[in-house]
């Protein structure tokens, strides 16, 4: 017998469109999961195609004035060996991996004013000489630093919303504002970047509605890249006793994204493959069309420890990418040698 939701289905992937209580209904019923998933492929080969964009992330430290409530990074979190690299070794990974054929670098780190704007402005701009495309993903700053940035070279901005959910914002991010959060956004999208958000799956109290309200924010915003993963409780913060988020509900959050925004960049998330061996290989046939291996090296890759169990910790730059280049090939795919900027439908 033919679901009552297939028809929802088969509507957004003709029209990318639904009404937040059809996503609802796709979200609670997991009798269609499997149309849902074959649907996202489908609209992800069309408008994207086959091939998978690797973004190399450097995790260039550690320390964060921030507090947010499920991560091992928050400023409370004692049990964690702090780091913060030299500008010269970020641009030593970010030059090595380089030669690996990465085309883009993600350079992520907790907030706070860690470095001088000029160093992060001649990080910026040294990595650019290596002919690569540059996103960040270093929390809320104030306009004219991201415009600074901007002029230095960098090309994208990663800021998740975390959840659309003020009320659980607030909760969650101590001295934060959600507000703030979505200004960020505008400002990063005003000047020009890619911008890129997405959010947590699983967080207490957040519910099948909210989500949904997530995948129309991401749609109203205009967003070039969607990362959505599980919420994995960490051991060293108030929400260690949580059950988290569960794979499969990430998957269905990731693909409703892609049939909502064709055209957009959606990451095969790290944390999808901590919850699931397979996560990555299964999120790229369910939509998504891009991995960000880690080539951060040494013992960085541990302490950059935001939830347990992240995957790589014990491998290098060279052996995730030999790794990755043979997974993404036996599903049938190729890996991108262009610099994977979004290709925007007109
Ligand atoms: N500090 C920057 C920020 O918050 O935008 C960038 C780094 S932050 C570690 C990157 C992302 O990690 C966050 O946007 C959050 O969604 C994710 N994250 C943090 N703790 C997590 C957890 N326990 N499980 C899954 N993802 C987590
Ligand atoms: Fe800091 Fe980002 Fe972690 Fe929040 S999510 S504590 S801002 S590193
Ligand atoms: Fe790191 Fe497979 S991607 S070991």
């Amino acid at each position: 017998m033919t679901s009552p939701f297939k028809k929802n289905i088969n509507k957004v992937e003709a029209t990318h469109n639904l009404a937040k209580n059809e996503i609802v209904e796709l979200l609670t019923n997991d009798e269609i999961n499997e149309e849902l998933f074959q649907a996202a492929d489908r609209v992800r080969e069309k408008y994207v195609g086959n091939e998978v964009h690797l973004r190399g992330l450097i995790e260039f430290s550690n320390i964060c004035s921030k507090n947010c409530f499920y991560c091992g990074l928050r400023r409370d979190n004692k049990n964690i060996k702090r780091y913060k690299l030299e500008p010269e070794i970020i641009i030593d990974f970010a030059t090595k991996a380089a030669t690996y054929g990465y085309k883009t670098f993600v350079l992520q780190s907790g907030e706070g004013n860690l470095y001088t704007l000029e160093e992060m402005l001649y990080i910026i701009s040294e990595i650019k000489k290596l002919d690569v495309a540059i996103t960040l993903s270093i929390g809320e700053k104030t306009e004219e630093e991201y415009r600074a940035y901007k002029e230095a070279g960098a090309d994208r901005f990663l800021l998740r919303i975390e959840t659309t959910d003020k009320e659980l914002y607030k909760k969650l991010h101590p001295d934060m504002s959600h507000e703030n959060r979505i200004n960020c956004l505008k400002i990063i999208k005003k000047l020009g970047y890619e911008t890129g958000t997405g959010c947590l799956i699983g967080l207490p109290e957040q519910t099948m509605e909210s989500l949904a309200d997530d995948i129309l924010f991401f749609k109203e915003l205009g967003a070039d890249m969607i990362g959505v993963g599980p919420f994995i409780p960490n051991e060293d913060t108030p929400l260690k006793n949580e059950t988290g988020g569960s794979f499969e509900l990430a998957l269905k959050v990731m693909a409703i994204t892609r049939l909502l925004l064709p055209d957009i960049n959606i990451p095969a998330t790290t944390a999808m493959e901590t919850l699931n061996h397979q996560g990555r290989l299964i999120a790229l046939q369910s939509g998504a069309n891009v991995v960000m291996p880690n080539v951060t090296e040494g013992e960085y890759r541990d302490l950059y420890k935001l939830y347990p169990g992240k995957i790589c910790i014990n491998d290098t730059p060279a052996h995730c990418r030999s790794c990755i280049t043979g997974k993404i090939q036996s599903i049938g795919r190729t890996v991108s040698k262009e610099y994977g900027f979004r290709k925007q439908l007109r």
